[in-house]
C-alpha cells in the first residue's frame, strides 16, 4: 500500500522590516520542525503581488525573508528554500483549482473580507483567489503537514476541500490511471491523488503585541520603531526598547489567569515563554511576584542572547545578494522536479494532452 510521505510545506509573504513577531510567530517554529521532517520553505511572491506592486520592494522583501530563514538557522541544504515565482507549476495547478474551488468557498473567507475593505468591487481577482494558489502551493508537493498561524486555519481547510473536491470529481480517471494513493478517512480507507494536509498549529499562544500597547499586534508598519523589536536591531536596541516597553505597576502574578486583563504583561511573559519553549505558567514559576524592574533586565539578557546571533548573521546575509539568490535558485531547482511530477499527473488526469 502507498501512503503520503511525511512532508513539511509553509509559506510566508515578503514583508519587509522584519520583526520579533515574524521570528517567534513562524519562522522559530519552521527551524525545530527541520529536525523531524523533510521542509520545504517558500517565500510567496506571488501571493505578496497582492499586496505589493512597487517590483523594487517586491525583490528586495523576497530576498530579506530568505536571509531571515537562514540567519534563524535553516539548513537551505538539507531543506529547500525558494520563491514560489521561480516554480510556475504553482501558477499552473493554481488555474486548475480555481476550477476546483468555488465561489462560494472562496466568499467565506475571512482573510479576504478583511483585506479587501468596504468596497470589495475594487479588490483584485488575485486577493479572492489567493487561497487557491495558497492551495497549490501546499498540495503541489502534496505536503501532509503545514506549520501556520492560527488565522491561516481556514486556508488550510480550503485546501483540504479542493484537495478532497478534486479526488472525487476525478476519481474514475485516477483509478484508471494508478496514480491514487491510500489514505485514512475516518475508519475507512480511501484512495485519492492529493492528501488531507493536516495544519501544525502551535498551542502555546504565538501572537506577539506591540511593546507599547499590549492590545495591538507588534507590526512592521507600527510609526513607532519602540513597539517592535527588529531582526536588524542592536543589543543597545534591544535593551533600550525592553526598558521603555510598557507595562502595569503591579508585580508579575503567581499564575497565568492573573494575566488576563493585563495586556502588557501578558506579551513580555508570552515572549519570555516563546523565547525559551517554557509555558508561561512555567515562566511565572520562576517570576511570580517579582516587579518588572526585576524581570525586564532578565528578558533583555534572553532576547539579547537569542537574536543578537540572528540578526547579525541576517545584516551580514542581506549585504551578500548573490549568495541568497544562489540559495533561492537552487532551492527552485530542487523544488521543480517534484512540482513537475505532481503536474505531470495533474495534466494526465484533467485530460490535457501531452507531448
Ligand atoms: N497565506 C499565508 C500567510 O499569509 C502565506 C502562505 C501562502 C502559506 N502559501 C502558503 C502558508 C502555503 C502555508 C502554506 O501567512
Amino acid at each position: 500500500m502507498k501512503s503520503f510521505k511525511p512532508l513539511v510545506f509553509s509559506g510566508v509573504q515578503p514583508t519587509g522590516n522584519l520583526h520579533l513577531g515574524n521570528y517567534l510567530g513562524a519562522i522559530k517554529r519552521w527551524v525545530e520542525l527541520q529536525r523531524h521532517y523533510n521542509c520545504l520553505y517558500c517565500v510567496v511572491d506571488m501571493h505578496a503581488l497582492t499586496v505589493n506592486p512597487d517590483p523594487a520592494e517586491l525583490m528586495r522583501h523576497t530576498r530579506e525573508m530568505a536571509a531571515a530563514f537562514i540567519a534563524s538557522g535553516i539548513d537551505p541544504q538539507k531543506h529547500i528554500i525558494f520563491n514560489q515565482s521561480r516554480v510556475h507549476q504553482h501558477a499552473e495547478l493554481a488555474w486548475v483549482f480555481n476550477c476546483v474551488a468555488r465561489i462560494g468557498w472562496m466568499n467565506r473567507m475571512t482573510q479576504f473580507k478583511d483585506k479587501a475593505g468596504k468596497d470589495r468591487e475594487k479588490a483584485s481577482l488575485g486577493l479572492f483567489a489567493y487561497p487557491s494558489l495558497m492551495a497549490a502551493d501546499i498540495l503541489l508537493y502534496r505536503a501532509t503537514h503545514v506549520p501556520v498561524g492560527d488565522d491561516q486555519k481556514q486556508h488550510i481547510e480550503l485546501t483540504r476541500d479542493i484537495a478532497q473536491k478534486f479526488n472525487m470529481d476525478y476519481s474514475a480517471r485516477i483509478a484508471e490511471l494508478g496514480c491514487g494513493v491510500d489514505m485514512q478517512a475516518g475508519d475507512n480507507t480511501v484512495s485519492g491523488f492529493f492528501p488531507m494536509t493536516e495544519p501544525l498549529i502551535s498551542d502555546t499562544s504565538m501572537r506577539i503585541m506591540s511593546l507599547r500597547d499590549g492590545s495591538k499586534k507588534m507590526s512592521k508598519s507600527d510609526p513607532s520603531s519602540m513597539s517592535r523589536i527588529n531582526m536588524v536591531d542592536t543589543a543597545e536596541d534591544i535593551a533600550k526598547k525592553i526598558r521603555k516597553a510598557r507595562t502595569d505597576s503591579d508585580p508579575l502574578p503567581e499564575q497565568a489567569d492573573g494575566l488576563q486583563g493585563r495586556p502588557e504583561a501578558d506579551n513580555l511573559v508570552g515572549i519570555y515563554a516563546a523565547l525559551t519553549g517554557k509555558s508561561k505558567q512555567d515562566v511565572l514559576a520562576e517570576f511570580g511576584g517579582q516587579q518588572f524592574s526585576q524581570f525586564k533586565p532578565a528578558l533583555e539578557d534572553l532576547l539579547i542572547a537569542t537574536l543578537s546571533p540572528i540578526s547579525a548573521e541576517y545584516r551580514r546575509l542581506n549585504a551578500d545578494t548573490a549568495y541568497i539568490d544562489r540559495v533561492l535558485h537552487d532551492g527552485a531547482k530542487r523544488a521543480s522536479p517534484i512540482a513537475e511530477a505532481t503536474m505531470k499527473h495533474v495534466r494526465d488526469i484533467v485530460g490535457f494532452p501531452r507531448g
